[in-house]
């Protein structure tokens, strides 16, 4: 039996496998710079994250129809059934889109689409998140946001993704007060690249729920301490810090300091096309590198689920799988 986990850091453009792109961009007569999948594969060596920014922009101008998404949807969710995914909360990127001429509707109906046939097919269940860019104005973001909810697209809620570093969360106070005077759900990556304050910003300024990354806590003290007070959820994504060298090696990856510490962190993928694995993978990788007991599995599956927007119900109905998991490791061991 799969760790049954719930997926909150997955931006959907990064699950694009070099495959794929390459399909989709003979399909929709779309050339890019890259003639060959061996060409498009050196690309994959990033030396940090605007590196690694600058060719998921370029790959995604793959995608042009309604059942493009569709079909990028569902093939994520096959995969993530294979690795144990029982919710997800997935990321997209609006701006990248619309930039391209692409409709709203057609890229939120595809979406949703593949994820209604994904629930029937695999029962997994979702909530979308819409990210803006921190590297384009606020005004961009706040009057793509007024459109989303004007025209009653149907998203869950948004995030903050993109280039961090010169770019601080309290730029973008308008669009998330915005965001939750309309009942949406609000979260934002911080403390990946950007330093411990814009993790301080995201909860002071834009009041976030989640904060996606968030390694860069261990640099204060004093932050450390209020996250494990107030139980911040903080999505972790080994594979990717390591592929973008926020941490140097697996070995390095702070993530069992935090869970030492009581922080309330999760195991993600991010982007798992460009680093080298889903869910499942970077459980495995951080297990072989810095060792996991199944009861430590167990916790971060917890706190997955119950850092889900989720309901309650649900959220139980989720925990219950993973005690079953962790009775049935007991027994195996
Ligand atoms: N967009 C896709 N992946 C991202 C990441 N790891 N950080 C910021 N923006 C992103
Ligand atoms: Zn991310």
């Amino acid at each position: 039996m799969k760790l049954p986990v719930a997926e909150l850091h997955i931006h959907l453009e990064g699950t694009l496998e070099p495959e794929t792109i390459l399909r989709l961009a003979e399909q929709n007569e779309i050339t890019l710079p890259w003639p060959s999948l061996e060409h498009l594969r050196e690309q994959y060596d990033f030396s940090n994250l605007q590196s690694f920014l600058d060719l998921f922009y370029t790959n995604l101008a793959v995608l042009r129809t309604r059942d493009d998404f569709h079909e990028i949807t569902l093939a994520y969710l096959r995969r993530a059934d294979a690795s144990g995914v029982r919710h997800v909360e997935l990321f997209f990127d609006p701006q990248a889109h619309l930039e391209r001429g692409i409709e709203l509707g057609e890229v939120i109906g595809g979406i949703r689409a593949g994820l209604k046939e994904g629930e029937e097919r695999f029962g997994i269940t979702h909530k979308l998140i819409a990210c803006f860019w921190r590297h384009a104005p606020a005004t961009s973001a706040l009057e793509i946001l007024r459109t989303l909810v004007a025209e009653g697209h149907d998203i869950d809620g948004i995030g903050l993704d993109s280039s961090e570093l010169g770019y601080p969360p309290v730029l973008f106070q308008d669009v998330f007060a915005f965001a939750r005077e309309n009942g949406l759900h609000v979260v934002a990556h911080a403390g990946e690249e950007g330093p411990p304050e814009y993790i301080v910003q995201a909860l002071d300024l834009l009041k976030v729920e989640r904060i996606d990354h968030g390694i860069r806590c261990l640099e204060d003290e004093a932050l450390v301490r209020r996250l494990v007070t107030e139980q911040m959820p903080l999505t972790v994504c080994p594979l990717s810090n390591v592929r973008l060298r926020t941490v140097d090696t697996l070995a390095d990856h702070p993530l069992k300091r935090m869970l030492e510490k009581g922080l309330k962190v999760s195991i993600h993928s991010d982007d798992p096309a460009y680093f080298g694995g889903y869910i499942d993978a970077n459980f495995e990788a951080v297990d072989r590198e810095l060792g996991l007991t199944p009861g430590e599995r167990a916790t971060l599956a917890r706190n997955s689920i119950e850092s889900s927007f989720l309901e309650e119900p649900a959220k139980k109905r989720l925990t219950a799988e993973v005690d079953a998991w962790l009775h049935a490791a007991g027994r195996d061991s």
